[in-house]
């Protein structure tokens, strides 16, 4: 009886991160194309600045940001650009479940020295693009991501890679995502449509702002087709001219 559950476990959990994936598993879909511009926006909003590494954080679990991260950095991947995704929501790592690689040592073993850079990067499946999971939940979170041996790892990746996307920590609980937020390029603020009130997501940006963040943009996520009257929606045709 405990297997069953198991296996229909296993089974809800593999359809799961097919459906998360979806610019990798369906890249017509209408949502693969929204990562797809999501991408192209976000490498036109800074003309000025290097925008190398991209934090994606929201206010509370559950929101969506490592379904956005994962996606963006497919997308980004699929433009030919070198690119890594890195879990840094240590306190609930998900990067290993998305790309079925292991989570240990993660990106945690190696801030505690368990690890090299090269052992933790792990090949995502997908052509261009590589992962490190945030590894075993450690009990300093924060203080871990603002070593300087993460310091010293986003210097590398940085140089390794031609974009680094972080898959960060919720906003509201806990300081990890203000720490993360401080040093990146730029951060992303995924909200879940009908699910976050309005005073809640700018309390997120207050505190992102004092993070000293360089807030890019908000991702409105989990949009439901009936309401298509409140918001702009683009269509697009496959090749067969059909609607997708
Ligand atoms: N737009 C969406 N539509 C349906 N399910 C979604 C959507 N965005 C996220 N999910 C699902 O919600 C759950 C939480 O998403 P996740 O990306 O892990 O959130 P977070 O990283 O913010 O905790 C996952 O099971 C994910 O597949
Ligand atoms: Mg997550």
């Amino acid at each position: 009886m405990k297997d069953v559950k198991k296996v229909r476990r296993q089974v809800r959990q593999e359809q799961n991160n097919k459906r998360s994936l979806i610019v990798h598993n369906d890249p017509k879909a209408i949502g693969s194309e929204a990562f797809r511009t999501l991408r192209t926006n976000l490498q036109f909003t800074s003309p000025d600045h290097e925008l190398k590494t991209i934090l994606i954080t929201s206010v509370g679990p559950g929101d969506g940001k490592s379904t956005v991260s994962a996606n963006l950095a497919v997308a980004w991947a699929q433009s030919g650009s070198r690119t890594i995704l890195v879990g840094c929501d240590l306190r609930k790592p998900v990067v290993h479940h998305i790309f079925k690689t292991s989570n240990a040592p993660g990106l945690t073993g190696h801030l505690t020295g368990s690890a090299s850079l090269d052992e933790v990067i792990k090949p995502s499946g997908i052509e261009g693009l590589d992962v490190i999971p945030a590894g075993p939940v450690p009990p300093n979170p924060a203080e871990l991501l603002q070593s300087k041996a993460m310091a010293n790892t986003i210097t590398q990746l940085r140089e390794q890679y031609d974009i680094v996307i972080f898959d960060g920590a919720p906003t509201i609980a806990v300081t990890d995502a203000a720490v993360m937020a401080s040093q990146a390029d730029g951060t992303v603020l995924v909200i879940r449509a009908h699910q976050v009130p309005k005073d809640v997501a700018l309390h997120a940006k207050t505190l992102l702002d004092q993070a000293n963040a360089r807030l890019l943009g908000v991702v409105l996520n989990g949009v439901r087709p009936q309401d298509q009257k409140n918001y702009h929606y683009y269509y697009y045709y496959d090749d067969r001219d059909q609607a997708i």
